[in-house]
């Protein structure tokens, strides 16, 4: 390996020329270390600059790249990017929430409409436009609208495998969320280029990109731009371009990182400090990011759509591999890219290259100890037999390449039970006692609601007392909060918290602990005043997090600031219209000024939006009332309890009303 040229360093200011002089001066390190720490894109201070520059030089790997499931992940509505099939007979009806729904074009416009029939009549109506397509349609398109810069998922699907309409994988079975799913970073980062995002927001974008880019699997491009612009740079077949990261060149396990940031898809849990963007190519993914499965006795023949990483290292191939060990792939470690060229897609690559890959492993084939008739019916096709397509669990309608290799399974192996072992982290052997704690609470909060999950991250604290690092702070208030426990949460604030606290969750946490503990005793506004510090300071900390600004107005409201809370209401309504919790709690807080017109012109803002929103229906019912229209409430009420027959506060009323 050669030193990068000195001309390069040029581009260099003194402190990082000198950090990487003493990596080059200092005493040789293993093969591996080196190789690890030379790429000189990974500093800070070197920009991304886009696929279209990298198009400038490198035009052959751009045309077909941008052809591939990765080049095409996401773009503009439009009818070219669209895979999907429209026709007038398209609707998709959703029965637990009696919601129909239908994709169509209004000129260049790809819309989605969603309505309700009340026998012939259409009661409720709502159209969005799609803004952003996101899947090539090698499986799916799913659609995006935007707000302002706020992303959301539209409740439609189409399937391309089965060419067919349905609602998003997720939003079956009574879960649909209809236009309130936010794309959050993590989504976007998987599925995309890096985006320009308000920090401290939950789904708000300055600037989305089209589809996956060189630099996802390369880093950052300025350096090397620079460096080949002016004409310098090593010969790369004999030699290393330090400035790009050429994944081929990285160690196996590094390389692996590469495409397992985004095809290792599960209960990720970041390391302090670091955020989503963080994560190069060249990097260990574990030194920014675990990501955490739940592992079954029994359970290897599930898996879920981007698992492709995790399957492969199930595999034999991938664990046997020892020097020796090969029956004819040498040392090699098999890696993605033994298989794939990622420039080029799978749906235009021969299935000779992958069986080529296996063939280069396996004695040519012949380590195979199937029936030679079998193989010869299905033109030998290994992948056919030892990867065979199926079903995922999470995502519906659609056929994934299982990368987990091995004998075929006998269906006699199909059902066995299931016992529960852990989550473990696909990507780190020996993730900390910290990262495995926060694991279990996440998996609590976002995928299942076990006690047990709870349990296994408690054990953690237990026995510690309330003065602990930060770090600590955090996730031991998580977990109190989780479980509902806010008395023992309240206890584990130090004193003198709320001026250094700089996490926005906890924050906001110990504010809704505060204020739930009000509720149950005669200090009510004392524990008010503190829970409106907290849902201040994690509002100051994120502003743009529209829910942390909502329950700041709330609880001025309560604490009687009614002008206040009618100015954060009123932020959040300009910020985004279409955020039914603000349009109602400002119609709320009107009412409270005694602006009865007004209000009630929000509560049917956001009934337009959603006809069955409970707590403007409920708001709704207490206006009428106020003007002593009992009929009007009641229908209101019958509203909330057609939706929700467990709404005791409504039955409540009706009954009284009734009485
Ligand atoms: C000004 C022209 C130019 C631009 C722009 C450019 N490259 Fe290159 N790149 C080159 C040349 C020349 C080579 C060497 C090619 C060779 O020797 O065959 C190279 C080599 C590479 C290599 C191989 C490095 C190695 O050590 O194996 C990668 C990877 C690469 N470029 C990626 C990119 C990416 C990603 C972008 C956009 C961020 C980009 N390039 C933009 C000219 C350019
Ligand atoms: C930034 C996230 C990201 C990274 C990094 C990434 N992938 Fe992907 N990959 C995706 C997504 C998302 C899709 C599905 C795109 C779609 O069809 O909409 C995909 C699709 C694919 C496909 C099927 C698409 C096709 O047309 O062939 C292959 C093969 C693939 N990836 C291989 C790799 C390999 C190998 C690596 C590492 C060198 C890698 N990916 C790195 C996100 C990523
Ligand atoms: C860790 C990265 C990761 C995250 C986070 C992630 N995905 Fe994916 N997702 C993928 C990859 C990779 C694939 C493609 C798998 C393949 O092609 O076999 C995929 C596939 C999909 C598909 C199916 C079909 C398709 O066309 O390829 C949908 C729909 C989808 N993702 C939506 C989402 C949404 C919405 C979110 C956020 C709520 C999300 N994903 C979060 C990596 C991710
Ligand atoms: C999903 C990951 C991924 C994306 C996205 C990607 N590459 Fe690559 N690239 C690779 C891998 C892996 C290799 C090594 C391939 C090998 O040698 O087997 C590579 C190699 C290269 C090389 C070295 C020469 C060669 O042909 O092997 C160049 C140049 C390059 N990529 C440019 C680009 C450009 C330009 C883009 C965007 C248009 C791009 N890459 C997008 C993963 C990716
Ligand atoms: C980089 C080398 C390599 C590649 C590529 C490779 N394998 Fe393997 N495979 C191995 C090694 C090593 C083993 C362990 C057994 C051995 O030594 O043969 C193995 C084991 C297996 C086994 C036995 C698994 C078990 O559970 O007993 C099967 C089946 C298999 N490979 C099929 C394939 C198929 C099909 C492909 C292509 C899709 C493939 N392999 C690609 C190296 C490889
Ligand atoms: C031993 C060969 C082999 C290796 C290694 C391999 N793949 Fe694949 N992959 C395949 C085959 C075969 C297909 C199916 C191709 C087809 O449909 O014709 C495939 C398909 C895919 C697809 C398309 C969607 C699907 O599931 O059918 C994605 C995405 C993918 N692979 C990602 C990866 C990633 C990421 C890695 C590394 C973690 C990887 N692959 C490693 C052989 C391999
Ligand atoms: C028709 C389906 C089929 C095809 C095609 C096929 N295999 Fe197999 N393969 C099997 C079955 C079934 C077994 C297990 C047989 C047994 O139980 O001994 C097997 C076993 C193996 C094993 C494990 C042998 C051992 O030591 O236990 C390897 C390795 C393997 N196949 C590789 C390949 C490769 C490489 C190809 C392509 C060149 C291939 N197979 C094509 C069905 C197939």
């Amino acid at each position: 390996m050669k030193r990068p040229s000195a001309a390069l360093l040029v581009f260099f200011v003194a402190a990082v020329f000198m950090a990487f002089f003493n990596l080059y001066c200092s005493t040789p390190q293993p093969k591996e270390e080196v190789k690890r720490s030379v790429w000189l894109n990974l500093h800070d201070s070197v920009k991304y600059v886009g696929i279209q520059t990298c198009r400038g030089c490198h035009a052959d790997i751009y045309n077909t790249y941008i052809h591939t499931g990765m080049g095409s992940s996401i773009d503009l509505a439009s009818r070219e990017k669209s895979a999907a099939s429209f026709s007038s007979h398209d609707l998709v009806y959703d029965k637990h929430s009696d919601f129909y729904y239908k994709p169509y074009w209004k000129g260049d416009k790809m819309m989605i409409m969603e309505f309700r029939l009340k026998g012939a009549d259409t009661v409720h109506k709502r159209e969005e436009e799609v803004k952003y397509i996101v899947g090539s349609g090698q499986h799916t398109n799913s659609h995006m609208m935007e707000v302002n810069g706020y992303i959301y998922q539209l409740p439609l699907t189409w399937y391309a495998q089965q060419g067919k309409w349905d609602l998003p994988p997720g939003y079956e079975n009574g879960n649909n969320t209809r236009f309130s799913r936010i794309i959050g970073v993590e989504c976007m980062s998987c599925h995309n280029a890096l985006p320009e995002f308000e920090d401290g927001s939950q789904n708000k974008y300055k600037r989305v990109p089209a589809g996956i880019d060189c630099e996802r699997c390369h880093g950052p491009g300025e350096l090397h731009l620079l460096e080949r612009g002016a004409g310098r740079g090593a010969d790369i077949r004999s030699d290393t371009d330090f400035t790009i990261v050429n994944p081929a060149k990285l160690s196996w396990e590094l390389q692996v990182d590469v495409c397992q940031r985004c095809h290792l898809q599960g209960n990720a849990v970041l390391k302090q400090g670091k955020t989503f963007f963080d994560f190069k190519p060249g990097m260990k993914l574990n030194s920014v990011l675990d990501v955490f499965m739940p592992k079954y006795k029994g359970g290897e023949k599930e898996f879920i759509m981007a698992s492709h990483a995790e399957r492969l290292q199930m595999s034999e191939c991938f664990l046997a591999n020892k020097p020796g060990k090969h029956s004819g792939g040498g040392d090699r470690q098999l890696t993605c890219i033994t298989c794939h060229n990622p420039h080029v897609s799978v749906e235009v690559t021969g299935k000779e290259t992958f069986n080529n890959a296996c063939r280069s492993c396996h004695d040519g084939g012949n380590d195979c100890t199937a029936d030679i008739n079998l193989r010869k019916a299905v033109n030998d096709n290994c992948s056919q037999c030892h990867m065979p397509k199926s079903g995922t669990i999470d995502i519906p309608h659609v056929t994934v390449t299982d990368h987990f290799i091995r004998k075929p399974a006998k269906d006699t192996d199909k059902k066995v039970l299931k016992e529960f072992l852990g989550l473990s982290a696909i990507n780190n052997k020996n993730p900390d006692a910290l990262t495995r704690t926060e694991a279990y609470l996440s998996y609590f909060e976002k995928f299942n609601q076990d006690r047990m999950f709870l349990d296994s991250a408690g054990s953690y604290f237990l026995g510690a007392g309330p003065l602990m690092p930060e770090q600590m702070i955090i996730p031991r208030i998580r977990y109190y909060y989780l479980k509902g426990n806010y008395d023992s949460l309240i206890a584990a604030v130090p004193g003198g918290y709320l001026e250094v606290a700089t996490d926005d969750w906890t924050c906001y946490r110990i504010g809704q602990a505060l204020q739930y503990k009000g509720q149950f005793r005669d200090a009510l506004e004392m524990y008010n005043h503190d829970a409106e510090e907290w849902y201040k300071k994690a509002y100051l900390l994120s502003p743009s997090n529209l829910d942390f600004k909502i329950k700041y107005g709330e609880i001025r409201l309560e604490n009687g600031q009614t002008d206040e809370a009618i100015k954060l209401f009123r932020e959040v309504v300009e910020s985004n219209p279409k955020y039914t919790p603000a349009l109602t709690d400002l119609g709320f807080a009107l009412l409270k000024k005694g602006d009865v017109v007004n209000a009630n012109q929000w509560y049917d803002k956001a009934l337009k939006l959603d006809p069955d929103y409970e707590p403007a229906l409920m708001n709704k019912a207490g206006l009428y009332l106020s003007l002593h229209d009992k009929d009007k409430a009641r229908e209101m009420l019958y509203r909330v309890i057609k939706r929700n027959p467990m709404n005791r506060k409504a039955k409540n009323l009706l009954e009284s009303l009734n009485d």
